[in-house]
């Protein structure tokens, strides 16, 4: 069995973030979400993976390699334009071959791994086997009919008026029936070949499609909480350690990771929450599900459920809450105007202040 994994798209919906690095490699708990997906597909023991890259494919090579340091054999699979999921079945025939595989979203997530739904897949092998989950904006997924007893009987890409709240998650189990679907069908009105469209024509025909509802699932739908979310997934899978320091005036409370070459001086950090290697965290409080990144300052400051991404710095802020803090970033009072709040904020930024 093989793995297909899709990182193409110019990830545009993540902003600011994805103004700088391709979603793929946004970084969760310190590490880009693309790495979870590889160590998920090489725990289900899978070692063959094709990457379908686009113009963001520089940049996925440099952070991902050939995948020796994942325990994987990665080929990169160059797709000229982003014109859909099925169409990336159709670029990568030669490389998949006859062989099964998983389709692997780069930028999805599943708390607990695809390694038992693999095994389930290579022993009872339906032609293909999704998985749904329960959402609350069915409208950015492809969504799931299903009847009582859960056979799925149709399935609509992203509608404006969803028949359930069952999204399709963006991993799937294909036998190589998958390729006689993806020739068929045609472009949707976004000229994309959807995948969605080429499983409804195995819906529609002699095949067996299984579906299998999760839970635990996250994927980028363009709202920053989504990574909030995620981190909060990951951070309670996490297991703490300290690998740098915390001086004896600190106080590590419940699941805290402080990674090489940190120091936490005069400070109480409360987990689950990851510290970054060589960040400083001075005369502050890191609360519930914060991941700070590498060389930041965090000093005189309060932060919790929040992300804070390399070499930023927050100094004598109140409490930070929810926010999301991407690379370089200065947050600091104004100095000699107490009264008056003073921003210098990148394209498409957002800030809430009471
Ligand atoms: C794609 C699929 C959609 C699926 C989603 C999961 O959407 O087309 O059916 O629910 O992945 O991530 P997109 O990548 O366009 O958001």
């Amino acid at each position: 069995m093989k793995a297909l994994v899709l990182s193409g798209g110019s990830g545009t919906r993540l902003r600011p973030f994805t103004h700088t690095t391709p979603k793929q490699l946004v970084p969760v708990a310190n590490k880009p979400v693309l790495y979870y997906v590889l160590e998920d597909i090489a725990r289900a023991g899978i070692t063959d993976v094709g990457i379908v890259v686009g113009e963001t494919a520089d940049e996925i090579r440099k952070a991902v390699g050939n995948g020796e340091r994942f325990g994987l054999r990665v080929t990169y699979l160059p797709q000229e334009a982003p014109l859909g999921l099925a169409h990336a079945v159709l670029i990568a025939r030669d490389y998949l071959g006859d062989d099964d595989f998983v389709m692997y979203l780069g930028d999805n997530f599943v708390a607990g791994g695809i390694a038992g739904l693999v095994e389930r897949f290579r022993h009872e092998r339906p032609d293909v086997q999704i998985m749904l989950t329960r959402v609350s904006d069915p409208s950015c997924f492809g969504v799931a009919e299903t009847a009582p007893g859960g056979r799925v009987i149709s399935l609509q890409e992203k509608p404006a008026f969803p028949r359930s709240d069952m999204a399709v998650v963006g991993i799937y189990f294909f036998t190589p029936v998958v390729h006689k679907a993806v020739r068929a069908i045609s472009p949707s009105a976004r000229g994309e070949l959807e995948i969605t469209d080429a499983l409804q024509w195995l819906l529609d025909g002699p095949y067996d499609v299984r579906s299998t509802t999760i839970a635990g699932y996250w994927k980028d739908t363009g709202n920053p909480a989504d990574m909030l979310e995620m981190n909060r997934l990951v951070l309670d899978g996490m297991e703490q350690g300290t690998e740098g320091e915390a001086d004896a005036s600190s106080e590590l409370v419940g699941r805290v990771r402080i990674e090489a070459g940190a120091r936490i001086l005069n400070s109480r950090i409360v987990g689950p929450a990851v510290i970054g290697p060589g960040t400083l965290v001075e005369n502050s409080y890191v609360g519930p599900y914060t991941s700070i990144a590498e060389n930041c300052r965090i000093v005189d400051s309060e932060i919790e459920f929040s992300i804070v991404l390399g070499d930023s710095r927050l100094t004598g802020t109140g409490r930070v809450q929810r926010s999301l803090i991407g690379r370089n970033v200065t947050v600091t009072p104004a100095p000699r105007v107490p009264a008056c709040v003073r921003l210098i904020l990148g394209d498409d930024s957002r800030v809430e202040f009471t």
